[in-house]
């Protein structure tokens, strides 16, 4: 009778790689990887059944464009060469937040705001250097308008996952934590969408659709059911939801105190992301329910 079933298949890895190792006891999901244990981490994973990572890349020096996102011999980039070889689909996030000084997602233009289209030309001059690095699949998480259509432009051949609708959130507070990547002033409410919106982000899914993505994802993903069903709904391309770290990290301190079992109150987050109509989704738990399942 049961109507929805969970597959290590739909579960995505975020893998994040910087210049010093960093564990992560309380929440290992979001430890950090230097290239030297990337390989490990990975062979580790594949062993595992875990079919798909997203990677971020943390570098060691950040500047006022993010220029480390586009080098050939950035972090990822060498992560990237790293990972090669193994049966494992390589993601990697698209943008700049961790890599500006500032920790936007984009240039800073006039009146410190952020520069749509100036921004456009840099990421998809990252999602190329990615793509000759040797990742097969970008997804751009910027938010900036007509970055799909900017790079599908420049690889034709690439799949493309859309940060389709990302919300101007507070569950990203330890993943910024761990990626280095807050905001120095302002916020992101420019480019990130109204949590009271969900029209808005069918309207955004729309964009993406019709500038070339080939699948569109909701963030966060819990609080967020009822856009996941209402895009599930109205489009036919693939749908992604990210299961973002301030859910995992709830879950995990909850657990931590005694409130709750992490694994049960997991296995219920996530199958119900799935009964909503994601088809897949990023999560920091893929790597503890590969071992559940
Ligand atoms: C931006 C990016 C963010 C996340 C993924 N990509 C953070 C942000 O927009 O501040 C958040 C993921 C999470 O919280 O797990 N590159």
């Amino acid at each position: 009778m049961r109507e929805t079933r969970l597959d290590l298949d739909d579960f995505v890895m975020p893998l994040f790689v910087g210049p010093e190792p960093l564990a992560n006891a309380d929440l290992p999901g979001l430890a950090r990887h230097s290239l030297e244990t990337l390989g490990a981490e990975a062979d580790e994973l594949v062993g595992l059944g875990v079919k798909a990572v997203i990677l971020f890349g943390i570098p060691d020096e950040k500047d006022e464009e993010g220029s480390g996102a586009w080098d050939e011999d950035g972090i990822a980039q060498q992560a990237l060469r790293e990972l090669q070889g193994r049966d494992l689909v390589l993601i990697t996030d698209v943008c700049l937040c961790e890599y500006t000084s500032h920790g936007h997602c984009g240039v800073i233009g006039e009146g410190d705001e952020v520069d749509n289209d100036a921004t456009l030309e840099l990421l998809t001059r990252t999602a190329r250097s990615h793509v000759e690095a040797g990742a097969h699949v970008v997804a751009p998480s910027d938010m900036m308008d007509g970055r799909v259509g900017a790079i599908r432009e420049e690889l034709p051949d690439t799949p493309i996952i859309a940060y389709s609708a990302k919300y101007a959130s507070a569950f990203y507070g330890p993943f910024r934590e761990a990626a280095e990547s807050a905001p120095a002033f302002g916020d992101r409410r420019g480019y990130q969408m109204d949590p009271a919106n969900v029209r808005e982000a069918l309207r955004e899914c729309e964009q993406d659709v019709s500038e070339g993505a080939d699948v569109l994802m909701i963030k966060p993903a819990l609080p967020y059911l009822d856009v996941i069903r209402a895009a599930r709904e109205r489009f036919d391309l693939p749908l992604a939801a990210y299961n973002v770290s301030g859910e995992y990290a709830m879950v995990k301190a909850a657990a931590a105190k005694g409130f709750l079992d992490e694994r049960q109150a997991a296995l219920e987050s996530l199958t119900a992301i799935k009964r909503a109509g994601a088809d897949f989704v990023i999560s920091y738990w893929t790597k503890e329910l590969a071992s559940w399942l």
